[in-house]
């Protein structure tokens, strides 16, 4: 596929995202967020790919947050329109794919860059790496799912300072809040994306889409996350990958999974 601010690679299971707006710091706009939900659409509808890698091109940002360019004359309904056509497109879509996603945090991840990488289902940073929701410094509120993921990753007060402060924090301590899950200098991160993608890449890709719709579950109203696990549990023992997996274990052999 060919994109203006993405570049796609795939590398046998693995799919890359990279976000290319260098000069603006990889800034979202409206472009670049129908590009992405194009490629993760592409890479979560084919077969072969087990593992997407999102990260952001150049040393200093991962992505520095909505393109403020695009909003700055907005009016309230457009705002929320923004906000709601964003979430369902890509936050949303995202953190609801069947393919597990990793976000290589390398450099600033801002406002709508932090709420991208929340989306994601692992995030690992490099040293160089600041964090922050700075909307309430615009006079906004973040509007991509931040209010929302920030409490449930860090906890409700480490949330309301980080979104009351619009401060940013560095790799260390978004380390020691669990906002990500791993620092590498800046050199390695791809590497560690990597192997923890090769380590993904073992188990059975059935299992682990099911697996992200249960622990989903628990975190949407109205919904039981209790009863969607069992419930994917339950339909586990129908797959070919539970008879493989099973067989490989009792046979003393590794399983070899065909994928999602
Ligand atoms: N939207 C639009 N453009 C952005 C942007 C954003 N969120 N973040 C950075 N850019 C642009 C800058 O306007 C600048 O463009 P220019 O060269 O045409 O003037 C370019 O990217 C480089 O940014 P600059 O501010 O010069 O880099 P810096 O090293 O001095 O500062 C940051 C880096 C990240 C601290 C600073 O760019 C910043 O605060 N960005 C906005 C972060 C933000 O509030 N995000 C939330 C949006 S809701």
């Amino acid at each position: 596929m060919n994109f203006e601010n993405l570049i796609y690679e795939v590398d046998d299971q693995l799919a890359v995202i990279t976000i290319n707006r260098p000069k603006k710091l990889n800034a979202l706009n409206r472009e670049t967020i129908q590009e992405l939900h194009d490629a993760f659409a592409e890479a979560d509808a084919d077969e072969d790919i087990g593992v997407i890698i999102l990260t952001g091109s150049g040393e200093k940002a991962f992505v520095a947050g909505a393109d403020i360019s695009e909003f700055s004359d907005f009016e309230e309904e457009e705002g929320a329109l923004l906000a709601r056509k964003g979430q369902k497109l890509l936050f949303d879509f995202i953190e609801n794919l069947s393919t597990p996603v990793i976000a290589a945090i390398n450099g600033f991840a801002l406002g709508g860059g932090l709420e991208l990488a929340m989306a994601a289902h692992i995030r690992i940073a490099s040293d160089n790496a600041r964090m922050g929701l700075p909307e309430t410094s615009l006079g906004l509120i973040p509007g991509y799912g931040g209010t929302q993921r920030l409490p449930q990753l860090v906890g409700k007060g480490r949330a309301f300072e980080m979104i009351m402060t619009a401060g940013m924090i560095n790799a260390d301590q978004a380390l020691q809040y669990g906002l990500v899950n791993h620092v590498t200098m800046q050199e390695e991160l791809m590497s560690h994306a990597e192997k923890i993608a090769a380590k993904i890449l073992n188990n059975s890709g059935v299992a682990i889409a099911t697996a992200i719709h249960a622990v989903n579950a628990g975190f949407k109203t109205g919904v039981n996350g209790y009863d969607a696990e069992i419930e994917g549990f339950g339909a586990s023992f129908g797959t070919e990958d539970f008879k493989e997996g099973t067989s490989a274990f009792l046979e003393k052999r590794k399983a070899e999974f065909p994928g999602k």
